[in-house]
C-alpha cells in the first residue's frame, strides 16, 4: 500500500519541481550567509491557518474552479459558486481563535528541535491574516471578531513569539490572490486558478495587481520586525519564458502574469539585508532553495533544498487529523537530512487557535529524540564520499565525523547485538560511539567492514527509539 502511494506521488509532487540544474547561486554575500546559517537549522515549522479553519476544509482551494479533487467545494452552498465564494468569504465574520497562543507553540516547537517557523500571511484565498493596509479582508478589520483582541494581527504575534525562541523566521505569501478584483476580475468569472480576464486587453488592471502585492510585501518587510525569508506560493504566477507548457498546471498561464520579482527583492533586501527569497518552482536567481513537497527526493540535490510535507494528511485544519508516527516523522527528518536538505512539517491550527493535541504529542516524541541525536542533525550535510544510504542506515557528515543513524522498523525496539557497517573505508583507528549510552563499544574491522557488538544491557535499553546514531571519528 505505502509503496503504491509513493509511487502515486512522485509524479505530481517531486518531479516538477526539482530543477536542480537551473539553480542560481545567490550572490550577495548577506544572502549567501542567511542561506549557510538556514541549511544548518534542518527542521522547521510550518502553519497553514486562516478563516478555512472553521469549515476544516483544504485551504483556499476549494475557491477554484478547476475540475480537481482537492478543489471540490462540499456543504450546503457547493452547487453554486458565487454563492459558495460569498459564504467562503463570510467566514471572516465568524472568526474568533480565542485559545491564539503563539508562545505554546513556540515552546513546544523548540522542545521538538525545530529552529525556524514559516507561516502562511495570505493564502491564494486572499486573506491577510496580517494587518494590510491594502484590503479589508483580513483579520484586523473590524468585520472579523478577532479584531478585537490585542493580539489580532497574529502574523506580529506568532514572529515574535518565535524570535524570542531563536528561531529564523519566514512569511509565506501566495502571489495569486482570489479575492483581489485586479486577479479575478468578478466581471469575468474564472475558469481557473489565474486571472479571469485578458491581460493583454488591459494591461492596467494587471498592473494595479502587481502594485498592491508590492506594496503588501513591503509591509510585511517593514512593519513585522526582522524576516529572514519569503517563501513565495502560487507557482503559475510567473515570468512567460519560465513557463513549461508540457506541465498540465501551466499549461493555462497567460503570458505576463508574473510579479516584478526584481524589483521586490529589491525592496524587500533594502528592508532586510541578506533575505532569503523562495519563490518556489520557478527556476531562476530569486528561488534560493527548491522545495519538493510531500516527498523526499531520492537522491541529494546537490543544491539548497527543503522538503515541505504535512506532520497529518492536510495542510490546513481538519477536525479529525492522522498524524504520521513519531516512527514516521523521525525516519522522515533523518532521511531528509542525510540528503543534505531540511524538513519543513506542517502543523495547521484550528479555529479555535490551538493545534490538536496529537500535534504536541508528536513534537514531544521528536524532541525525545532529539535530545540524544541532534548532534547528527544540525549543522551536517550528506557526506562527501556520496554514501548517504545503505541497508537500514542513512549517514551525515559534520567534519570529520560520520553519523551513521539505524533506521528501526516499526516493531524493532531491541537494538540488535551485532551490527556491520559496510563500505565505509573507514581507518583502523576510526573510533565509534553509541549516541547517549556511555558504555564502550566493541569494534573490529573485519575486510573493511566495521563491525560492532553491543552488549545485552544496550540492546534491550536503547538510547532511545525509532533510530540510533552511531557517531564514527574517523
Ligand atoms: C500545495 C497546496 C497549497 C499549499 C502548499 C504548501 O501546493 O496546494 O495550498 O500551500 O502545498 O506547500
Amino acid at each position: 500500500m505505502r509503496l503504491f502511494l509513493a509511487l502515486l506521488f512522485l509524479p505530481l509532487t517531486l518531479t516538477a519541481q526539482q530543477h536542480p540544474h537551473q539553480y542560481i547561486q545567490p550572490t550577495d554575500p548577506l544572502v549567501r550567509q542567511n542561506l549557510d546559517e538556514w541549511r544548518d537549522l534542518k527542521f522547521g515549522l510550518l502553519m497553514h491557518w486562516g478563516t478555512y479553519s472553521q469549515w476544516g476544509i483544504v485551504e483556499s482551494w476549494s475557491l477554484c474552479p478547476e475540475d480537481e479533487g482537492w478543489c471540490e467545494r462540499r456543504g450546503p452552498f457547493a452547487a453554486d459558486w458565487y454563492g459558495y465564494k460569498k459564504a467562503y468569504e463570510n467566514l471572516q465574520t465568524s472568526f474568533r481563535p480565542t485559545r491564539f497562543n503563539p508562545e505554546k507553540w513556540a515552546a513546544a516547537a523548540q522542545a521538538a528541535g525545530m529552529r525556524y517557523v514559516v507561516f502562511t500571511t495570505k493564502h491564494h484565498d486572499g486573506f491577510c491574516m496580517f494587518d494590510s493596509k491594502q484590503t479589508d479582508y483580513k483579520i484586523t478589520d473590524p468585520k472579523c471578531p478577532f479584531s478585537k483582541s490585542p493580539r489580532a494581527d497574529v502574523t506580529r504575534e506568532i514572529f515574535n513569539a518565535f524570535r524570542e525562541k531563536k528561531f529564523k523566521v519566514g512569511a509565506y505569501f501566495s502571489k495569486p490572490d482570489w479575492h483581489s478584483p485586479d486577479f479575478w476580475w468578478p466581471y469575468f468569472p474564472p475558469k481557473d486558478r489565474n486571472i479571469s480576464y485578458d491581460l493583454n486587453k488591459y494591461p492596467e488592471r494587471y498592473q494595479a495587481f502587481k502594485d498592491f502585492t508590492f506594496r503588501q510585501l513591503e509591509e510585511l518587510c517593514t512593519n513585522y520586525g526582522r524576516l529572514d525569508l519569503l517563501w513565495l506560493d502560487g507557482a503559475w504566477v510567473r515570468p512567460a519564458n519560465t513557463i513549461d507548457r508540457n506541465e498540465s498546471w501551466q499549461r493555462g498561464i497567460p503570458d505576463g502574469q508574473d510579479l516584478d520579482m526584481p524589483k521586490i527583492a529589491a525592496m524587500a533586501r533594502q528592508k532586510q539585508p541578506g533575505i532569503l527569497i523562495v519563490d518556489r518552482w520557478v527556476p531562476g536567481e530569486y528561488e534560493n532553495y527548491l522545495t519538493p513537497e510531500q516527498g523526499i527526493p531520492p537522491t541529494p540535490l546537490g543544491v539548497p533544498w527543503e522538503t515541505c510535507m504535512t506532520m497529518g494528511g492536510s495542510w490546513s485544519y481538519v477536525f479529525e487529523e492522522n498524524y504520521k508516527s513519531p516512527h514516521q516523522l523521525i525516519h522522515t527528518l533523518c532521511q531528509v537530512v542525510s540528503k543534505g536538505g531540511n524538513l519543513l512539517l506542517n502543523i495547521a491550527p484550528g479555529p479555535d487557535g490551538e493545534w490538536h493535541p496529537e500535534a504536541y504529542e508528536r513534537l514531544q516524541a521528536i524532541g525525545a529524540w532529539m535530545a540524544v541525536n541532534s548532534e547528527a542533525i544540525y549543522g551536517t550535510d550528506t557526506p562527501a564520499s556520496g554514501l548517504f544510504q545503505r541497508d537500514k542506515f542513512v549517514f551525515t557528515q559534520k567534519g570529520e565525523i560520520l553519523y551513521a543513524i539505524y533506521l528501526a522498523d516499526e516493531q524493532e525496539t531491541k537494538m540488535p547485538g551485532q551490527i556491520r557497517l559496510t563500505g565505509l573505508a573507514l581507518s583502523s583507528t576510526a573510533r565509534v560511539e553509541l549516541l547517549g549510552v556511555e558504555t564502550k563499544i566493541s569494534q573490529k574491522m573485519e575486510g573493511g567492514d566495521l563491525l560492532l557488538q553491543l552488549p545485552e544491557s544496550i540492546q534491550q535499553n536503547p538510547p532511545c527509539g525509532y533510530a540510533w546514531v552511531f557517531k564514527i571519528q574517523q
